[in-house]
């Protein structure tokens, strides 16, 4: 077990943030959003701004330059007059100080020709389309067999819709970024983002600059969650900012800001219909869904995708039904998909678990496939059922009385559910370089982010391993796109990616080193395109189970969580110290999306309402009490040199589902709309 590298600079606070940067010279920006929920900007009268001593610029439609490549709607800053939904920045201030920038963006007035906008989301809306692909490059539908036939043939059925609202990651650094251009035209960016690399690639894109013009610093990002996955509006802000007044500009998006502008998890519409046999074998699965993107970009979530490989039922059916609101773009946010889709999926197992009398444990084992059920390919390693069976274990299921209002303590009712997690386990390709060093020690480069998650400490891990050293002799840089370039830190594919360009590297290094080290180092690099682009065919995907205890206030309807334990099987788990936090965690999100968050729509006006955190609710310390983690051992030869899968995201999904399950059974009351707050509960 190898503590987190980077833990004495974060807590002494010497690890530097993006807005952390000292530049000579420094002007910082203020945006202004848009107050028209969709329209055209008639005018900017932007000169009470001007007028303030300290303001630099003021940036708008009516001055901005013409970026190179606007085709990506989010991030063509000030390029028209539209407004594509309200919180849209629509101007911005630089100025000498963070105050007067404010100040003098309070004194800009916008005029707008404004429409009402079309902001809400229902399953019969009469825009709603089927999109081309959605997220991750899937097909929207999938259909095999006759699945209205057999849900009419099954013996219990279930059918059922499921609600989820607009969430937003909460990252406690805002999305920052420190823009500086030097007098060769070389684009620096202090970034808060998931990927230097890929960050690079767009920003370059959107300036029409050759990639090595623009470089990219994030050697510490203060939480991420996908929210800074991929660039954001602040960044080409912060750019287009620092050339116009030939300073470096820093912006961070204040939290106010963030909800409209750094993107969030669709709601979504979810029918899910379940079909079995009175032995609780499933005859058909049919999983309907419905959520909503913006008028500038599409992205849909692949919300029924882990529908597709759960569990095995001859008839199947999945959808993904799409609408474009005057609505901020949604984006990826922990597991996007399969936390939504895996609430659906595993609220109706249990649901149908109730309904044929079977324990939940027990139907989701007798539901376990042979092979992955729509693919038919072989899975390279499947242990939920073994994750299912530990976690009873270890939680006391056996004891349980499937009844539900069956425990009592004073007014609490006390309840206990479960739900199973999915999440696919990907490779992608990439680059390091490793080095050793005349003094005995090495260096590992290579431009992966580490968002907290402890990336950093698991490629030295396995860069010591290969290298046979010490994990105190090896050094690893990340977090600069002017290292080997890198995937982002998405889809947990992270210690599986990076860490194979790593052993690769360090297996490169290890080959060339015999006898002493020359003054200048030995450097070794790996590619791992080719690798990462031959894999066999299997099904490869981490699986997990959630058990859940809940207590619920018979009088108010608050429901508190006293236990959890996750129990995940995600082949090999490299770092046990940081890999646990990864998926407590997710777990913690759990609770969040089951009990408490919620962004809400002004469904007149648009924009989201929250502002802060205390109008978006995350569970702090106080709403967590035992939550464990643990794993089975898992040895799968079909994934990379590594062996891991990923835990980035498995921890937050099925968590919520096991809390509904639980508030379910405590209760006899089954909310099938998140948030589960005392209102819907009483
Ligand atoms: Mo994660 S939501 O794939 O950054």
């Amino acid at each position: 077990m190898t503590p987190r590298l980077e833990g004495r600079e974060k807590v002494t606070g010497e690890a530097r943030y993006a807005f952390d940067y000292p530049l000579d010279g420094v002007a910082y920006l203020a945006a202004v959003q848009a107050e028209a929920g969709r329209g055209e900007i008639v005018s900017v009268d932007a000169e009470a701004a001007r007028g303030r001593p300290g303001v630099l610029a003021v940036l708008s439609c009516e001055n901005a330059p013409r970026l190179a490549s606007r085709s990506n709607g989010e991030l063509a800053v000030f390029q028209t007059r539209t407004v594509s939904y309200r919180g849209q920045f629509v101007a911005a201030v630089v100025a000498e100080t963070p105050e007067t920038a404010r100040e003098a963006a309070r004194l800009l007035r916008v005029e707008y020709a404004s429409e009402d906008p079309d902001v809400r989301l229902r399953d019969y809306h009469p825009g709603l389309y089927k999109p081309e692909i959605v997220n991750a490059g899937l097909p929207p539908d999938t259909e095999q067999g006759d699945p209205e036939a057999a849900l009419k043939d099954s013996d219990v059925r279930v059918d059922v819709t499921y609600t989820t609202p607009a969430e937003h990651n909460n990252p406690m650094e805002p999305h920052t970024t420190t823009a500086h251009w030097s007098e060769d035209g070389t684009l620096t960016l202090y970034e808060s983002t998931q990927g230097a690399s890929t960050h690079q690639r767009t920003l370059a894109r959107i300036f029409g600059l050759e990639r090595e013009r623009v470089r990219v610093v994030a050697p510490h990002v203060g939480g991420g969650f996908g929210a800074k996955g991929t660039p954001r509006p602040n960044s080409v802000l912060a750019a287009m900012a620092a050339r116009e007044v030939g300073r470096p500009v820093k912006f961070a998006v204040p939290r106010q800001q963030m909800y409209a502008t750094t993107g969030y998890r669709t709601p979504t519409v979810q029918r899910m219909r379940l079909g079995a046999d009175a032995d609780g074998r499933l005859n058909a699965i049919v999983h309907d869904v419905v959520e909503q993107t913006s008028t500038v970009r599409e992205f849909v979530e692949q919300t029924a995708a882990p529908t597709r490989i759960m569990y095995r039922a001859p008839h199947r059916r999945t959808t993904h039904r799409v609408v474009r609101l005057d609505v901020p773009t949604p984006s990826w946010m922990r597991a996007p998909g399969e936390t939504p889709g895996m609430y659906a999926l595993e609220s109706a197992m249990d649901e149908l678990a109730v309904a044929a009398g079977i324990d939940p444990v027990e139907l989701r084992v007798r539901n376990e496939p042979d092979r992955e059920p729509e693919s038919g390919l072989p899975f390279s390693s499947r242990n939920l059922v073994a994750c299912l069976r530990e976690g009873a274990e270890r939680f006391g299921w056996a004891d349980r009385d499937p009844a539900p209002r069956s425990r009592r303590a004073g007014r609490r009712l006390l309840g206990t559910g479960v739900a199973a997690a999915t999440y696919p386990a990907r490779l992608n390709p990439g680059r390091a370089a490793a080095r050793a060093e005349p003094d005995g020690t090495f260096t590992v480069r290579i431009a992966a982010a580490d968002i907290g998650t402890g990336a950093r400490t698991a490629l030295a891990v396995l860069a010591a391993e290969t290298l046979k050293a010490d994990v105190g002799r090896v050094r690893v840089d990340v977090g600069d796109s002017s290292l080997p370039a890198a995937s982002v830190a998405g889809g947990s594919s992270g210690t599986a990616s990076w860490g194979t360009a790593v052993v690769r590297a360090c297996e490169a290094l290890r080959d060339r080193l015999d006898g002493a080290v020359p003054p200048e180092g030995i450097e070794a690099s790996a590619d791992t395109a080719e690798e990462a682009g031959a894999r066999e065919p299997y099904a490869r995907h981490a699986f997990g189970a959630h058990f859940a205890e809940v207590e619920v206030d018979a009088d108010t309807g608050e429901v508190r969580v006293p236990r959890m334990l996750g129990v995940f099987a995600a082949g090999r788990i490299v770092n046990p110290v940081t890999a646990r936090s990864q998926l407590v965690g997710g777990m913690t999100m759990g609770i969040g999306m089951a009990l408490m968050e919620e962004s809400v729509m002004d469904g007149r006006f648009g924009d989201f309402l929250n502002r802060d955190l205390a109008q978006y609710h995350v569970p702090t310390c106080a709403d967590v009490r035992r939550i464990d983690a643990v794993w089975l051992e898992e040895s799968d030869p079909h994934l990379n040199p590594v062996g891991a899968k990923g835990i980035g995201e498995i921890g937050i999904v099925g968590a919520a589902a096991a809390i509904g399950n639980a508030v379910h059974h405590a209760t006899g009351v089954r909310v099938r709309d998140l948030p589960i707050t005392p209102g819907r509960l009483l």
